[in-house]
């Protein structure tokens, strides 16, 4: 043994990796694949992942760059120009922003990668990254990891599910280095409270640290909503960065296909970590990216009709049941209240039992999501119909 702590064996976890929450919702995985072992044909409204196929447009760019020998080497960190420009164009046509190509855009291989990499570009021990919650768990696994410690920011459901800037001690605000938002919101549905961004940057001025505004869900609008960017917020570019992503607007989760634009000196950071880490996105994804963004969105706006289609179904099934949700304007996702006398795991528990349904349990993402349970839209239309019958008959 060497050094002031006891070695851990061959194979065992880093004590950061230890220090990671439990897991816990193995309990639930294992009667679902009791179930799904005795046969019984369970459906899954867990999973944010679409069932849609990317746009036959962006699998053509694909098929044609793949072939080219060019696009077989390593690529750069920075990104094509092409991908910059395609990136740039979509910004200033969807939410009037303006990117400078050569400072403010770089790719990243989805928002997961991008988010994790950002605690480590920003984080060193003793530092504070302010994460929403309920949340998408890297906002505090990444901190985690980078040896840093997160803080939970609770989103109000009574204030829209805007986020108590006014709970944070200040030494927690003193030592914040990151702020996580993330608007549409996974995984409440909601769309950004007035005001929400202008008071991150307020923030951010006074205590010296970057907002990161997860901006995974803005193609996915309904009933004529239309969701803005962060850095279309005076000031935000001084003070943060947007990671944007192809995988849930585009049907592209398996494509690996998003980019951070911003604060330049942020994104020159991210850049740095990024040469030591990885070695960019394959030039054929930057290609069928940028045919993406660049093709008109309607398949994008046909994909919004049939997510609505299927929350009206959810919404409508679980009124009639007694439970209140709200129709998101946004996302894939319905978050809705659990009945008197259940937890989030309970009522995710009773929902397989008795109805044969999978829905994720709130607190998954968090201990403001307890109390609450997630049905995702990205199902099939034959199942989402048959799931919602079920839920219907079994669960009132
Ligand atoms: C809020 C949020 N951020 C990031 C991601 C990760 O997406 P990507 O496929 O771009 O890595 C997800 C995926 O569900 C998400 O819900």
């Amino acid at each position: 043994m060497s050094g002031s702590h006891q070695k851990p064996g061959a194979g065992a976890p880093s004590r950061r990796l230890e220090a990671m929450p439990p897991y816990m919702f193995a309990e639930l995985e294992r009667k679902v694949e009791e179930k799904r072992d005795a046969g019984i044909d369970i459906i899954s409204l867990g999973i944010g992942d679409p069932d849609l196929p990317t746009f036959p447009h962006t699998v053509e760019a694909m098929q044609a760059a793949v072939a080219d020998p060019a696009n077989h080497q390593y690529p750069s960190n920075r990104g094509r120009k092409e991908f910059r420009e395609a990136v740039a164009s979509f910004y200033r046509g969807s939410f009037d922003v303006e990117l400078d190509v050569e400072t403010q855009i770089i790719p990243a291989l989805g928002s997961k990668e991008c988010l994790y990499n950002l605690c480590f570009a920003f984080l060193d021990p003793g530092d504070v990254a302010l994460a929403s919650d309920p949340g998408y768990p890297v906002y505090t696994g990444g901190p985690i990891l980078a040896g840093a410690e997160p803080f939970l920011l609770g989103l109000d459901p009574d204030r829209g599910f805007a986020p108590d800037f006014d709970s944070i001690p200040e030494e927690k605000l003193k030592a914040a280095r990151l702020l996580f938002l993330n608007y549409p919101n996974n995984p409440t549905g909601a769309v950004v409270p007035d005001g929400v961004f202008d008071r991150a940057i307020e923030l951010a001025r006074e205590y010296d640290f970057l907002v990161v505004h997860d901006n995974a869900y803005s193609e996915i609008v309904f009933d004529g909503y239309v969701a803005p960017s962060f850095l279309a917020t005076p000031g935000a570019f001084d003070v943060g960065v947007e990671v944007f992503s192809l995988s849930k607007g585009h049907n592209m989760t398996g494509w690996r296909c998003g980019a951070i634009v911003g604060n330049s000196t942020a994104i020159e950071t991210y850049w740095r970590l990024k040469t030591n880490v990885d070695s960019g996105m394959f030039e054929a994804v930057q290609v069928a990216g940028a045919a993406a963004l660049e093709a008109p969105q309607d398949e994008v706006r046909e994909m919004c009709a049939i997510y609505q289609r299927r929350r009206d179904l959810v919404v409508g099934a679980l009124r009639d049941i007694g439970i209140e949700a709200e129709a998101p304007q946004a996302t894939i996702y319905v978050w809705a209240p659990v009945p008197d006398g259940f937890t989030s795991t309970s009522f995710a528990e009773h929902a397989l039992e008795e109805a044969a349904v999978i829905v994720s349990p709130g607190s998954l993402y968090g201990p403001t999501g307890e109390g609450f349970f997630r049905i995702s839209l990205t199902t099939p239309d034959e199942q989402i119909t048959e799931a919602v019958e079920r839920i219907k008959e079994n669960l009132s």
